[in-house]
Order: structure tokens, then sequence, then C-alpha cells
């Protein structure tokens, strides 16, 4: 505007000074008249067009008129539109035939279609993803024997079927072309050797192993699921020089919803059907997610690959069900330790001691030894994700909602196709907003991603691809994965989206009507844990500096109908008897999102929580303080009463604790802790008081953060009640700009914590707050770099680590 305007003050001025006659006063009145009015309709004229694009919907303000839709109307379409009925007709669609990834192009294509009936422009999108396919398998237990001629030969003792149980009551347990028991992304092998039980497969079980001075090398691993991600129970078995892994699901884990306490198992009752198998990747999630041979790069046609050593495991694994786990157990039976000789993380959940199982860690004599023969196919094979656009009236502030498509069999009704009906409910209701009119604010992605069970690849590749576009214009990504396998709702996110979980929840009723009129919210109690991994928004989060969040319904652990994550019985037979009879939460979970991607894409002021982000920060240096403390105390002073804990908390904590060769420190290095050690090198002291100026930095983060909200909530308040005058252009102007200003820092505020460099080991993860846990892999971890330096008591390491997060910290501040 300043160049249009320049040029006619010019003439101005030049044209006053050559006219000295006094009836040319009058001309030069008139020449300046008309020229201020020149200026002021070139003015109204830019404005207009200005807020013609920008059509905010303030009841003042010129285009506000032609929303058809206001804010109040496109929440009450949101609301009315989603269908139990039509999430149920998706759900059957989608659980009716396998849909591994990469390996269902009609479902991609059909998804498309459907959007496109619903009025979203959709597009298929298309990566070469490196991919493995189960060819062939075997578990047995051979025994030795001698021979009458005194030569020994093995026999079979017991051979494991590796198949689930096709159940009459369960259509999809039978379906033709069913997908194998397998892992993803597990090597190819044969091997045989005596087997050692290693509990959960946590680093700290394989740390009390190597202390009982339990022999590993060269063993094949048996251990149960739960805890932390199944991908690093083999990476540190593997690590130790075991040779195979064997991961099976102990009913133990289910808590009172077992056949030990007399319940039915499935399809008769909830409790957990004792052929089923959890099937699922064991890339090295924590280390880098996404196609393993593309790190950081999108997975085009022709682009190099790299090589898998560190990601992929390379020794073979196969999971198996409770059924197939107990003769190998009971081989076990009075070899080695006993469980209950280790410490009680040990014999929390030994659900198969019912069935004759000691729950002995062995190994077995040398003449008692498995079979584990695993054959996979490696592959370089498209896959679709499914891209959906609404476009908004401001062009680089973009909202992505997403959930997954693929599943590891043919059914998936919770995981993760109740999200997939659900985002299609969504996606149909902001359809029949745009029919009445409607057009948003922001700019609305919809993504139905394809191979996120072997390590989140489509989302990840596709924000690879995109990530100029992702870091400057992405508002918030909001997830769906499982969306419904219960009643009670549940949410992860990051602290700036906690504000508007709350907003969204409270205005959706729960299909819990026994107190009439209560909402999802009066029935939650408000606990939204941190991001880990596990799902789609791991690149947004951590690789992009997106603030994301993720909301479902789920069981109650322990009481509800064991859900059989997985296996075959993820079944639409199994989600509407026992999951969610009738899809009433399945229509809830689509208004609770479309709720939320409203507020964030057709609010003029984004509703970000500044200050949220800034106190949840300051509980994270608490939390880091609070583990070097315990690090610091003497190990009697340090064993914690795990009986007080959850299954959660005790996973998290044995698989936080990466290295505890120091767990066991000795007075000298206790004393050399608490000064400086002897090169010099800073001590746990130094490291403590520097952790201090991360507490001054946060304070200063908080300050600005409670400016910036308060500056928001004030605009966000004018928009609601200002009368501003039609002919005021200027302020209106001035109101726009400043909206544009507090949203433009609120858009930017977690891409402060990205460190380029990366974490340490696993560069691709930059986000310095936010990662998931090294050694657990789905749950959360806060400050990694300064919780692993902990870890491995690199004081160093640390220091650089505090400097690291303070500079983010104070960048966040400035920007702010
Ligand atoms: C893809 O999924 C659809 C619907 O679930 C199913 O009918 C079809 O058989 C599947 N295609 C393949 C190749 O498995
Ligand atoms: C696996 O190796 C054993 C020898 O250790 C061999 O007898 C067996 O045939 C092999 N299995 C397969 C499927 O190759
Ligand atoms: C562990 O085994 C090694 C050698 O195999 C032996 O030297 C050591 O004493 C053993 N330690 C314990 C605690 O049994
Ligand atoms: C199992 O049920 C008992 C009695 O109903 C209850 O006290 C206990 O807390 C339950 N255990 C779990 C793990 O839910
Ligand atoms: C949305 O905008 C893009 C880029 O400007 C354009 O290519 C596309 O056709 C638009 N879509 C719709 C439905 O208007
Ligand atoms: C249903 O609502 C009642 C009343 O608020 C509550 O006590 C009960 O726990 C709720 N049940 C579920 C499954 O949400
Ligand atoms: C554990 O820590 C010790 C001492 O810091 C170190 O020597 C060792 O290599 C570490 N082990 C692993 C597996 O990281």
């Amino acid at each position: 505007m300043p160049t249009e305007q320049t040029p006619l003050i010019t003439t101005v001025r030049v044209s006053s000074h050559r006219h000295r006659y006094s009836h040319n006063v009058v001309r030069r009145f008139c020449t300046i008249a008309l020229s201020s009015i020149l200026i002021w309709f070139s003015l109204a004229f830019i404005i207009l067009a200005f807020f013609s694009t920008i059509q905010i919907p303030h009841h003042a303000w010129p285009g506000h008129h032609r929303r058809k839709v206001s804010y109040e109307q496109l929440r009450q379409v949101l609301l009315d539109t989603p269908s139990s009925k039509e999430a149920e007709e998706w759900s059957r669609y989608y659980t009716s035939g396998p849909h591994l990834a990469g390996k269902n192009e009609s479902q991609a294509i059909w998804t498309k279609e459907k959007w496109e009936d619903f009025g979203i422009q959709s597009e298929v999108i298309s990566y070469d993803t490196y991919l493995n396919f189960p060819v062939d398998h075997r578990l047995a237990l051979l025994e030795k024997k001698k021979g009458e001629d005194g030569a020994s030969s093995r026999k079979v003792a017991f051979e494991a079927s590796l198949v689930e149980d096709v159940l009459d009551q369960d259509s999809t347990s039978g379906l033709e072309g069913r997908i194998p028991t397998f892992h993803g992304y597990s090597a190819s092998g044969n091997v045989t050797a005596p087997v050692v039980y290693v509990n959960y497969g946590t680093y700290q079980d394989y740390e009390d192993l190597l202390k009982a001075n339990v022999s590993l090398e060269g063993k094949i691993a048996i251990a149960r699921y739960g805890g932390i991600f199944r991908g690093l129970k083999i990476k540190r078995a593997q690590e130790l020089g075991m040779i195979g892994a064997i991961l099976y699901s102990d009913p133990g884990d289910d808590g009172n919803v077992t056949e030990a306490n007399g319940v039915a198992t499935y399809p008769d009752g909830p409790a957990r059907q004792p052929s089923s198998v959890q099937r699922g990747s064991v890339e090295f999630l924590s280390v880098l997610p996404g196609d393993p041979t593309t790190p950081g790069y999108p997975s085009k046609p022709g682009v190099p690959r790299q090589p898998t050593d560190n990601i992929l495991p390379r020794i073979p694994s196969v999971p198996i069900s409770y059924m197939d786990a107990l003769p190998i157990l009971k081989a076990l039976n009075g070899h080695g330790p006993a469980a209950k000789d280790f410490n009680r993380y040990w014999t929390l959940n030994t659900g198969l001691s019912y069935k004759g199982v000691d729950y002995n860690i062995g190994p077995t004599p040398d003449d008692i030894v498995v079979n584990l023969y695993n054959e996979q196919e490696y592959v370089t094979t498209p896959l679709w994700n499914v891209i959906g656009i609404i476009n908004g009236t401001i062009p680089d502030e973009v909202i992505i909602v997403g959930n997954h498509r693929d599943a590891w069999i043919a059914g998936g009704a919770g995981d993760p196709n109740s999200g997939s009906a659900v985002l299609n409910e969504v996606v149909r209701s902001f359809g029949a907003a745009l029919a009445l009119g409607w057009k948003p604010l922001r700019t609305i992605v919809f993504a139905s991603w394809d191979g996120e069970e072997y390590g989140l690849v489509g989302s990840t590749e596709w924000v690879e691809e995109y990530l100029p576009w992702i870091r400057k214009a992405n508002v918030a990504y909001l997830n769906l994965d499982v969306g419904v396998i219960g009643k009670y709702f549940s949410a992860g996110a990051a602290p700036l989206l906690h504000r508007v979980i709350y907003e969204a929840t409270a205005g959706v009723q729960s299909p819990n009507q026994t107190v009439p009129g209560q909402t999802v919210r009066d029935l939650w109690d408000g606990q939204i844990h941190v991001m880990g991994s596990g799902s789609d928004f791991t690149a947004f989060q951590d690789f992009a500096g997106v603030p994301c969040l993720d909301v479902r319904f789920t069981g109650h652990e322990h009481e509800d109908p064991v859900y059989h994550y997985h296996s075959n019985y993820d079944s639409f037979d199994w989600m509407e008897k026992y999951g969610d009879p009738g899809f009433l939460y399945h229509r809830t979970i689509a208004q609770v999102l479309s709720l939320i991607t409203a507020q964030l894409a057709d609010v003029p002021v984004i509703t970000f929580g500044a200050a949220d982000y800034a106190n949840a920060l300051e509980g994270y240096v608490k939390k880091v303080e609070a583990k070097l403390e315990a690090i610091l105390l003497p190990r009697s002073e340090r064993d914690l009463d795990i009986s007080m804990l959850s299954e959660e908390a005790i996973a998290e904590i044995r698989g936080s604790h990466q290295n505890t060769s120091r767990i066991d420190i000795n007075d000298n290095d206790r004393h050399r802790r608490h000064g400086h050690n002897d090169d010099g090198k800073p001590s746990a002291e130094l490291f403590k008081k520097a952790l201090e100026r991360l507490h001054k930095a946060v304070s200063e983060l908080t300050t600005s953060a409670t400016k910036l909200d308060s500056q928001a909530k004030e605009l966000a308040r004018r928009v609601e009640e200002e009368h501003i005058p039609w002919w005021d252009w200027p302020k209106r102007l001035k109101l726009i700009l400043a909206i544009r200003a507090v949203n433009t820092k609120y858009k930017y505020m977690e891409r402060s914590f990205l460190f380029d460099d990366g974490l340490d080991g696993r560069p691709w993860f930059k986000h310095v707050v936010f990662a998931p846990g090294l050694w657990t892999g789905y749950s959360g971890a806060v400050f990694p770099g300064l919780v692993e330096s902990i870890d491995s008591e690199d004081w160093t390491n640390a220091k650089r680590w505090v400097d690291i997060i303070e500079n983010c910290l104070k960048q966040a501040s400035k920007r702010l």
C-alpha cells in the first residue's frame, strides 16, 4: 500500500510549488481534495479486497453477510450430522477384507470416492516403501533323545500352530485370504537354541538377567508382550547376543478378565481368546519411524536407499498366542532361577501359573531347544495415502486431521478402522457444512494414511515430502488411531492444545445419560497424557514441530472386555458385541473431533494456551530434577514401592533406566558425583546448578506466554462484542492485523523447540521437549536429551542439553 500512496502525495506537492496565483489556490485546494478522495477510495478498495478474501466472522465486517453459515450453525451441523448407522456401515466395509499396508489399493480409492461424494476434493498420493510380507514360519520345541543304538536324535516335543482359531461366531476370523501371524520388519532366519524367559524384555529386565549371570548369548528369548514397544524387546536381546525372539500375550496382563478368574473366553465371554496373537512391527521405532531405507526424505520412486542395520532387527522373531507359549514356558520349569528369586517386577502378572507354568528363567538345558524359523519377503512397493482438502480463506494457516487405514488383519474394527469410520463421519459432516455454503477461515486437510502399522510409514513419508509447507503453514495435527474400543474418553496432546480438548468435550453429550445432559467432559477425569509415539502424529510433533493431539474412547484395562490388539478377533463382530454395541461412541468421538477441528479452523483468534505450555515445561524441569535426585540417592533409599504403581508407570521406570551398570555405585563414585570429576569435567552437582537456568528461562517464557494469551483473549472479546462503524476502516484493519500477529505467534511457538541436529543417536527426532522414550517406544519422554544423559550419567552431555534447551526457551520467549 505505501508504494501506491507515495506517488500521489508527491504529485500534490510538486503542483503546489508551480502555481502561485490566487485563483490557483482554489485549484490547488480542488486538486488536494480530489487526490485525498482518490487516496481514500483506493485505500478503501484495497481494504475491501483484503476483507473480502478474509471473511472474519464478525458481524460488522464486510464479507460477513456472505458467510451463509455462522460458527454456531457450523457447530450444530457437526453435532447433528454424524450417525451411528453410517459409522457402522463404514466399519463393516473396512473390516470386510484384508488391508495390510501396500496390499489394498481399492480401499484407498473407495475412501477417496466416498470423500468426494461428501463434497471434499481428494486425491490418492503414493510412496514406494520398503515392506515385508510373510512367506513361512515354524516354531517347535525339540528334545534330544538317545536312540537304542546310542546315537542321539531330536524329537519334536511340541509344534506350535501359529494360527488363530476360526470361530463360528466371528465371521472375520475365517475370512478367505486372512493374514498370517508375523512381525512387520522382522528378520528372516532359522535358529535352534535353548530358550530364556526374559519377562517383558525391558532394558531393566535384561539388566536383571545379566546381574544374575543368566546366560543369554546364543539363546532364544521368550518375552511377554506389554510395557514397552515390541521392537525394543528384540533390539536389546540382539545387543546381548541372543539369536531369536518369541513374543507372547500373557493373560496375566488382562487383570480380572481372565479364564483363571472364571471369565469365559471370546467369543463366549470377554476374556482373551486363548489362540489370539498380537502381530505388529518390530522396527526400532524410537530410533527412526517411517520407511527405514529413506530416513528424513520421502520414498519417491528412484530415490537412494539407505542400509537398515540400526533400525531393523537382525534376529528372527515370531508373535504367538498363550496356547502356543504354554509348552515352551513349561519346558522352562525347574531350569535356572525362578522369577520370584528376582524381584517383584518379575512376578507381577504371572497369569499362567494356573496352567502349571512356574515362570523359571532358564535357560533350558542343551537337550531341550526351540527351533524358530521365520521367512519374510522384502519388497519396495507402493502404498496409498488419501488426502482431502477444504480450502480456507487464509492460505498459510492449515489444520490437518488424520487416521490410518491399514491393519495387520482383515478386521481391525478397533485399530484403526473405528478411527477410519469416524473420520468418514467427520469428513461427511464438514461436507454437509460446505453444502450449506460454509467456507472455513483456515484450510482443513483430511488424511487417510497407509502403512502406519509397519512404522508410521505413510504419514512420515508425507510429512517428509511436504516439510517446508508444513513448517510454514500447519497450525495443528489432530490424530485418530483407535477411535473406539470402550466407553472412556482418553486424550494425549501437546500442551498448546489442552484447552481445545476441554472445550470440545464439554460441547458433546455422552451416550451415557444415566445423569441426563451429562457431557463427555463431565465423565472424563481431564487427564491428558504426553505425546509419545506409536501413531501417525509422530512425524508432525517430533520432526516438524507441530502441536498434535490424539483422542479416543477406550476400555478400562483389567475390567472391561479384553481388546484383541492386532489379532483376527479385533473384528466387526467383537466391536458390535463388546467394543461399541450400537456404534454410539463412534458417533460421539466423531462429534468431539469435528468440534475440535471447527474450533481450530474457524475461530478468528487461534484458541491455543501458550501459558499452558509454559506451565507444563516448568513441570517437566521439575521431573528432570526429581530424576536427578533419585540417581544421587543411595540404592537402598532409591527402591520404590512398586506395589503402588500402575503397570504403565512400572514399564516407564523399568524401560527408562537404559543403563543401570551404575545402579550399584560405591561410595567413591558417590563422592565423585557430588564434586568435580578428576579430569575437571562437569559433575552432577554442577549439572543441578545448570538446571536452575532452565527455571529462569521457563519463567521468562511464562511471562511472555501469559501476555500473549491475554492479548488473544482481548482480541477474541473484541471480535465478539465490538461494533466498529462501517466507515472506520483503519480500526478494522488494525484489528485484523493484530489477530494475524497473535495467530502467527501461536502457530510458530511449537517450532521453537526444534533442534536441527536432533537427539543423541537419533537425529531424525528434532523436538527437544517431546520424544518417544528411547527404551519404551510408546510412552512419551520429556526433555529426552536431559533424561538420557542422566541415565548414562554423562554430565558433560547433560550440560550441553541444558544449553540447547535454554536456547530454545529464549527463542520461544523472544518470538512471542
Ligand atoms: C480390500 O478391502 C476390501 C474391503 O474391505 C475387500 O473387499 C477386498 O477384498 C480387499 N482387497 C484385497 C486385495 O485384499
Ligand atoms: C532349519 O534348520 C534346521 C537345521 O538346524 C533344518 O533341519 C531345517 O530344515 C531348517 N528349516 C528350514 C525351513 O529350512
Ligand atoms: C557369573 O559367572 C562368571 C563366569 O561365568 C563367574 O566368574 C561369576 O562369579 C558369576 N557370578 C555370579 C554372581 O554367579
Ligand atoms: C479384581 O477384582 C477385585 C475384586 O473385585 C478388585 O479388588 C481388584 O482391584 C481387581 N483387580 C484388578 C487388577 O482390576
Ligand atoms: C484449493 O486450492 C488449490 C490451490 O490453490 C486448488 O488447486 C484447488 O483446486 C482448490 N480446491 C477447491 C476445492 O477449490
Ligand atoms: C455413566 O454415568 C454415571 C453417572 O455419571 C457414572 O457413574 C458411570 O460411571 C458412567 N458409566 C460409564 C461407562 O461411563
Ligand atoms: C553402560 O554404562 C557404562 C558406564 O557408563 C558404559 O561403560 C557401558 O558401555 C554402558 N552400556 C551400554 C549398553 O550402554
